[in-house]
């Protein structure tokens, strides 16, 4: 390491979160992110590794991606900037309208923000305003963010951490487990149930067949809403726009932030039906952003709703996830040590063997020039996301990588 890193690293510690560089550098990581391009991102120290945990879906366009740079450029020299979230803007208008027709079912609404926690809340908030309820459903250990609605739902002990935990919020139930969200819904008194359509930080556990489209029935004859929270999946990872279309289900309101900002520059939003946008006719101001729908994020989120909506994306995308399920599927059955391969698309979950078998790998993997993560409530389950244009080049290079690293765990 050069004594630049440490300096980094040193600082970092001082005045930013001391725990987190502790734990990373308990796993033995200590990264600090230089250069980055495309799949790509280089330590300090020069050290090369392709970015497959690509922040959730940040850089799911890779990194710096020439079209985004040059919508950025473009963004500035057109002479907008932040804007005023209380007037109308031509850019905010043709986004919404993008984010609006991209979606599935009816919706109507796009409400900004500038990440995707306060999209959540967003999202939680325009349920309670529709059905005039309060308790919202998640699943155990789910993952929505972490203001304070977000923060509240999902997994307790970090709801609680910060005293975010209610009764209203605390209501969760295992995913998959359709009996049980039938129970949690019998009272008719929930506002909303929000899922992931793909759970990231539980590791990826895929919706067995019908699970969702009958939690959306069961929400329709509660009289609840449907949260999709696409954060993580959305935006053509799964092949197609949104991972829920996979399954059938229009959901009253879709939440998606990450990869809506090209990586560049931070934008948000929760996409709406009549139903849940209904507050928006009645009080505007009811919620607002300063930084919600800026306008310079807006230039370029149009740039990443036109790439990800492009068809010979989504087709690329379906292609090279075929090749990866093959060779993904090869070294399982050559390796136990691999225990359960989960995808959709380039989402990809790997469970392996042992508790802290996925931490084991980050490690590994690490070692041997790939980046990717843990999932933070198993960590079993490797996260394991290429970027949307990986080629089968990458995918061959990223499976010699994951091979030479299973060997040296499972040893
Ligand atoms: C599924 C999901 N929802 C919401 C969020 C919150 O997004 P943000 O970190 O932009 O607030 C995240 C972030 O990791 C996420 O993975």
């Amino acid at each position: 390491m050069n004594a630049s890193k440490d300096k980094v690293i040193e600082k970092n510690k001082r005045y930013v979160c001391p725990d987190k560089i502790r734990i990373f550098n308990q796993i033995g990581i200590d990264l600090v992110i230089g250069k980055r391009e495309g799949p790509y991102i280089y330590d300090l120290d020069g050290k090369k590794l392709i970015d497959v945990h690509i922040n959730g879906g940040t850089y799911n366009l890779g990194h710096r991606h020439p079209e985004i740079l040059e919508a950025l450029k473009e963004g500035l020299e057109m002479s907008v900037d932040i804007g005023n979230h209380h007037f109308p803007s031509p850019l905010r208008g043709e986004v919404a309208e993008m984010l609006v027709t991209l979606s599935p079912g009816e919706m109507k609404y796009c409400v900004f923000a500038s990440g995707g926690s306060e999209a959540v809340d967003i999202a939680i908030k325009s349920a309670r305003h529709a059905t005039r309820r309060k308790k919202i459903i998640s699943i155990d250990n789910g993952y929505h963010g972490r203001t304070g609605l977000s923060g509240a739902v999902g997994n307790a002990k970090s709801a609680a951490f910060f005293l975010s935990d209610s009764p209203d919020c605390s209501v969760t139930v295992p995913f998959n487990d359709i009996s049980a969200m039938k129970n949690a819904l019998a009272e008719k008194d929930i506002a909303a149930v929000i899922l992931e359509t793909i759970p990231a930080t539980l590791g990826f556990p895929l919706p067995e067949s019908g699970y969702l489209a009958e939690v959306k029935s069961i929400c329709e004859q509660s009289g609840s809403l449907f949260i999709a929270d696409e954060v993580q999946t959305g935006l053509s990872r799964s092949g197609k726009i949104w991972a829920i279309e996979h399954f059938g289900v229009a959901p009253d309101i879709i939440v998606t932030a990450k990869g809506l900002s090209g990586g560049m520059y931070p934008m948000a939003a929760a996409i709406l039906n009549e139903k849940a946008g209904s507050w928006l006719l009645e009080d505007g101001f009811a919620h607002v952003s300063t930084f919600g729908g800026s306008e310079i994020g807006c230039h370029v989120a149009k740039k990443v709703l036109e790439i990800v909506s492009r068809q010979e994306t989504l087709d690329h995308v379906n292609n090279i996830s075929k090749y990866l399920a093959a060779s993904l599927q090869t070294l399982r059955e050559k390796h136990s040590h691999l225990v359960e391969v989960r995808q959709c698309g380039l989402i990809a979950g790997l469970k392996f063997e042992g508790e802290i078998g996925a931490v084991m790998m980050s490690k590994a993997l690490y070692d041997n020039g790939v980046w990717a993560m843990f999932s933070g409530y198993d960590l079993s389950v490797l996260q394991f996301k290429p970027y949307l244009f990986t080629d089968k080049a990458l995918v061959d290079e990223l499976m010699e990588k994951l091979e030479k690293s299973i060997v040296q765990c499972a040893s």
